[in-house]
């Protein structure tokens, strides 16, 4: 399907944003980098500090176990903190931290850097070395990028579960990780709500027995269950004398791993996805640097929660690196109105506003009253990241609170990626509802099932068709399951799992997945683990799941359901089904609709065919069924 009237170039950013920009020329830029890849990724690892720098730049012997930087030595703590307290940067303020309820707390990078010591230390001393894997479960307060980097620090590998995640998740990813310690909270807040993360983490380790001991944080000091002999209050571990004073920072190998972060996969439980220390700096802080052309004068407003990849590169480890201010905020948007966000752009002075178009769809129905109660005019640049934006929520984001300004950097990129692979930079012209061109560096094709690049408008599939520092090191104790999900369908390329389309100017426009994993509000999710949620269920023998179109949440879940014999559907049961995948998952993967159906149309080797369920729940013709069973 061909769509020329997106070929348009709609916007050209304003000249002053051209002249100041960090980038000036981006397809110059792109041209040099691409001649030679790992010379451009050298010259910006240059820009790092390093115990002792690479012998090679890219060793591809083991392809598609791409190593870089190899025989480096280093630690992203090096970058993130130890070098900046010998600058001007120790006295700049890291953080900017508003809880749910109004409290306020900064941290220098000095102050961050201290509290950094103290928690590796902590960690030290309950016996967590190089190579351990902590698990780090809590609400958006600054000890979870305390804990992550102080994990990072001491060499130990941190595996953080987003809070919204319930008992199974996390139990699954504690188990996978095999994770020695488990960093939480009595709770946190969400909508003027406390969710019980100790109470949940309590069920979750009854059948995790690696776990030796759970560090608790107090946000909300309601009284939780703490068992004696493995639950400390971190507050009372900091008055111990070992936490106090500096800590060393572990000197690591370029390729040592840094963190796991488990995401849905096509098939079966979500999968650990590996970083390194060595590239993954290297890809973070050059992408936040060219595409957000980020200043030591900015104040930087990621909305992610660090529980996922965006707060994993953009909230911890790049504006770090990069000497950043960063403000983050605990709780829900619309809490108490839907314009906190506005407020906090306002009261603290953020330059640089990044996050999601299902939330930018979510404050629009708002209104522009609750924006133009605020001085936004302090913003400069835009970004948004994990869907598509369509062009009604791009225009309002960038007509409302961009002033008409603005350029929005919409950012693709992927858990498997680790920095932006798809992004504009500011000084670049946008055409609303496309990511634009590959990052210098990038080389991005889209491909038929025959391997063969599509015509300009076609839809095909999005390939990497190059390594990249930041790209994922693989799937931790899977190492045959990368290769088939990513290497298998075109020989030395890298599969997204997104459709997508290039147009005659060459801009990129991304469609959707192309396999099981559904995205919801931006989050990822595996209709896998939805479908295993609801047969867990005593009243469900058999489920699918599909998305069907949703106007804020861009996908919503719709699921199928078929009940064991005896059991009668009802609004009741269905309720009680969708409460279920809640508690089992989470509340991000609870279905909009349940329908309960007799049968599920299913290929004769037994698949089910989600495609054609999506049609006729829309009332779609249902396309090729040839392969449908009778
Ligand atoms: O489908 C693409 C979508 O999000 C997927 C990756 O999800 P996750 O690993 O959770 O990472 C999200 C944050 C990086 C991609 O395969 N996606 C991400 N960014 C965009 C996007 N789709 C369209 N436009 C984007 N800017």
């Amino acid at each position: 399907m061909k769509d020329k009237s997106r070929n348009r170039v709609l916007w050209t950013p304003p000249e002053e944003t051209v002249r100041t920009a960090r980038v000036k020329d981006y397809e110059k830029l792109r041209k040099r980098a691409n001649a030679d890849p790992p010379a451009f990724w050298e010259e910006r690892a240059g820009e790092l500090a390093w115990y002792r720098k690479w012998e090679k730049v890219l060793d591809d012997s083991e392809a598609p176990f791409f190593k870089w930087f190899t025989g480096a030595r280093t630690n992203v703590v090096l970058n993130a903190l130890d070098r900046h307290q010998k600058t001007v940067v120790r006295n700049r303020l890291a953080f900017i931290w508003e809880g749910e309820n109004g409290d306020l707390r900064t941290l220098s990078y000095f102050a961050l850097n201290r509290e950094v010591c103290r928690f590796a230390n902590v960690l030290k001393s309950m016996g967590v070395v190089k190579g351990d894997r902590v698990t780090i479960y809590m609400p958006r307060v600054l000890e979870l990028p305390i804990a992550m980097l102080a994990c990072a620090k001491i060499g130990a590998i941190h595996s953080v579960v987003f809070g919204g995640f319930s008992v199974e998740a996390l139990h699954g990813r504690i188990e996978d990780s095999d994770s020695k310690v488990l960093i939480t909270a009595d709770g946190g807040y969400i909508r003027g709500k406390v969710v019980p993360l100790k109470e949940i983490a309590d069920q979750a380790l009854e059948r995790a027995a690696c776990i030796e001991h759970v560090i608790v944080i107090r946000r909300t000091c309601e009284d939780v269950n703490m068992e004696a002999g493995r639950d400390y209050y971190y507050d009372e571990l900091l008055a111990l004398p070992i936490a106090k004073g500096s800590c060393p920072t572990v000197e690591m190998d370029a390729e040592d791993p840094l963190f796991l972060l488990y995401t849905s996969g096509t098939t079966g439980t979500p999968k650990a996805i590996l970083h390194t220390h060595g590239g993954y700096q290297v890809g973070v802080s050059t992408t936040l640097e060219f595409a957000f052309d980020l200043r030591p004068e900015d104040r930087w407003f990621c909305t992610a929660d660090p529980g996922w990849i965006t707060g994993h590169s953009y909230v911890v480890y790049g504006p770090l690196i990069l000497g950043a201010t960063s403000v983050i905020y605990e709780g829900a948007p619309t809490y108490p109105y839907p314009d906190r966000w506005w407020r906090i752009c306002e009261e603290y002075g953020v330059t640089v506003l990044y996050t999601t178009p299902t939330a930018v769809r979510g404050l629009m129905r708002f209104g522009e009253a609750w924006p133009n109660r605020h001085d936004l005019s302090g913003l400069r640049i835009l970004g948004t990241v994990g869907e598509p934006i369509n062009p009604e929520a791009w225009q309002w984001y960038h007509r409302v609170i961009g002033r008409g300004e603005c350029p929005v950097i919409d950012t693709w990129w992927q858990t498997e990626t680790g920095s932006f692979m798809i992004t504009p930079v500011p000084s670049f012209p946008l055409k609303p509802g496309s990511a634009t061109r590959p990052f210098p560096g990038i080389s991005a094709e889209v491909l038929d099932e025959k391997g063969n690049r599509v015509a300009p408008g076609e839809e095909g599939n999005l390939v990497i068709t190059t390594p990249w520092p930041s790209m994922t090191r693989g799937i931790y104790k899977d190492p045959d399951r990368y290769v088939e999900q990513y290497w298998s369908t075109y020989k030395g390329k890298y599969l997204t799992g997104d459709s997508a389309r290039v147009d005659e100017d060459g801009y990129f426009w991304i469609i959707g997945r192309k396999d099981d994993v559904i995205k919801v509000s931006g989050y990822r999710l595996g209709t896998a683990e939805i479908e295993s949620a609801l047969v867990s269920h005593p009243s469900v023998s058999e489920a699918a799941a599909i998305t069907l179109p949703h106007e804020i949440k861009g996908n919503a879940i719709h699921v199928f359901v078929i009940l064991r014999s005896g059991v009668q559907g009802s609004p009741e049961l269905e309720a009680e089904l969708i409460e279920h995948v809640g508690k089992e998952i989470g509340k991000i993967a609870r279905p909009e609709g349940v329908e309960f159906v007799d049968g599920l149309p299913k290929t004769r080797s037994g698949k089910i065919m989600r495609r054609v369920l999506k049609a006729r729940a829309q009332g779609l013709p249902e396309g090729d069924t040839s392969t449908l069973e009778d």
